[in-house]
């Protein structure tokens, strides 16, 4: 269905080749249109650059009208909009806050269309900062970093409590300290803080400097304190973030593999395991997954799509379920056929480390491939099996 294939298209977590292009092309585009509303802004900027900037805020603007129409139709096929009916999904879109951001993105291309290119490029550099969230609606990463933040927000209010306990001590004690000598800056203790957040977040402006040995030794506190918080928060955020990633491309190749029958047999732990070994990889149509005489360094299970294997002048289909780049493994061999996809493909990898550590903990797996292997091999050598 051509709603359900245009979803599938604009959806930011869609894994497909021409999802990936889209969302690419989608990034540029905001790209394109943030960097005609700035250039517009310039204040020597020469008429005819300052026309052609607005005309590009024009189109790009134009672009993201026609982008919300396709979006508010196939606001039906998201999941998490599902409702009873087709418009209540439209207007449960058309009022979440990537609906709205959308919206008001296109405000610009309405004012194109009733006031001209001139109108529509004012409005639109009120608008830029909108352009700016629609980047981040596009960037699924986006939603990683609001989670890393979600996840580690204990150690986070660890790490404030502790600035906050260094800030108010640090900015008391200034105030004692210097608030005679510097009446101007460490005249009260809110006076103080300013001297005490330039130097705890290690900017140091140097506009406000302690003038006495003891105002000085409270500022290289300050800053060593300073520098733990900073150290600390990397640290936080970085594992975090790590940890983030890790879960969610976990939970991602769960889902493939659970499309995969041969895995299917296998139970929970079992496929835990495999999981983590496992790594996805889209490839568009007629590209070649694998060269005959190659080094084989890994095997491929087919998610979605269709491969051909060209062996011997003779083409064999493999398709969703199906594995193929095993007997190079098994046999530490060169790759016995080119293997080019028919159509775009999703397939999960399993490197060659990887598959030998799993012969130890999932033999029947492993003898499964094997098996499928060696009725390749004779099929390969005896002319085999008619072609399919
Ligand atoms: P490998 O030799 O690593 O690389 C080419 C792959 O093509 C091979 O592993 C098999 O996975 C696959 N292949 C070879 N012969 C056949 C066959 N007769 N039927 C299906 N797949 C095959």
């Amino acid at each position: 269905m051509l709603r359900t294939r245009i979803y599938e298209l604009l959806d930011p977590s869609s894994d497909g080749h021409a999802a990936r292009r889209m969302r690419t092309a989608g990034v540029l585009v905001i790209l394109i249109g943030i960097s005609s509303v700035s250039a517009g802004t310039l204040a020597g900027l020469a008429p005819d650059a300052r026309a052609a900037a607005a005309v590009v805020t024009g189109i790009v603007a134009t672009l993201f009208f026609f982008e919300y129409l396709a979006r508010f139709w196939v606001a039906p096929e998201i999941p998490r909009l599902q409702a009873a009916d087709e418009a209540g999904s439209r207007l449960r879109w058309a009022f979440s806050l990537e609906g709205v951001i959308d919206l008001l993105a296109v405000i610009p291309a309405v004012a194109v269309a009733s006031g001209g290119a001139r109108l529509g490029a004012e409005s639109a550099s009120v608008f830029v900062l909108l352009w700016v969230l629609k980047l981040a609606t596009h960037a699924p990463g986006i939603g990683v970093i609001a989670r890393v933040f979600h996840n580690e927000r204990a150690p986070l209010a660890a790490v404030a409590v502790f600035f906050v306990v260094v800030l108010f001590s640090a900015a008391t004690l200034a105030h004692w300290i210097e608030g005679d000598r510097q009446p101007e800056h460490f005249g009260s203790i809110p006076g103080s803080l300013w001297w005490v957040v330039v130097t705890l977040t290690t900017t140091g402006y140097g506009d406000v400097v302690p003038q006495s040995a003891a105002g000085r030794m409270v500022g290289a506190v300050v800053m060593l304190c300073g520098v733990s918080v900073l150290a600390l928060l990397s640290g936080i955020l970085a594992s975090g973030f790590a940890e983030e990633v890790r879960r969610r491309e976990f939970v991602r190749i769960w889902e493939l593999v659970a499309r995969v029958p041969f895995f299917s047999e296998v139970g929970a732990i079992a496929i835990a395991d495999i999981v983590g070994r496992l790594r996805s990889r889209s490839f568009p149509a007629r590209a070649m997954v694998v060269r005959k005489g190659a080094a084989g360094d890994s095997m491929f299970f087919i998610v979605t799509g269709e491969v051909e294997v060209r062996i011997n002048g003779r083409t064999k289909t493999l398709r969703g379920g199906d594995f193929f780049g095993e007997m190079a493994i098994l046999n530490r061999a060169p790759r016995s056929a080119d293997v080019v996809t028919a159509t775009p493909c999703t397939v999960l990898v399993l490197n060659v480390a990887d598959f030998y550590q799993l012969a130890g903990q999932q033999p029947a797996l492993i003898a499964a491939i094997e098996a499928e292997a060696k009725r390749r091999r004779a099929e390969d050598d005896g002319g085999g099996a008619p072609p399919s």
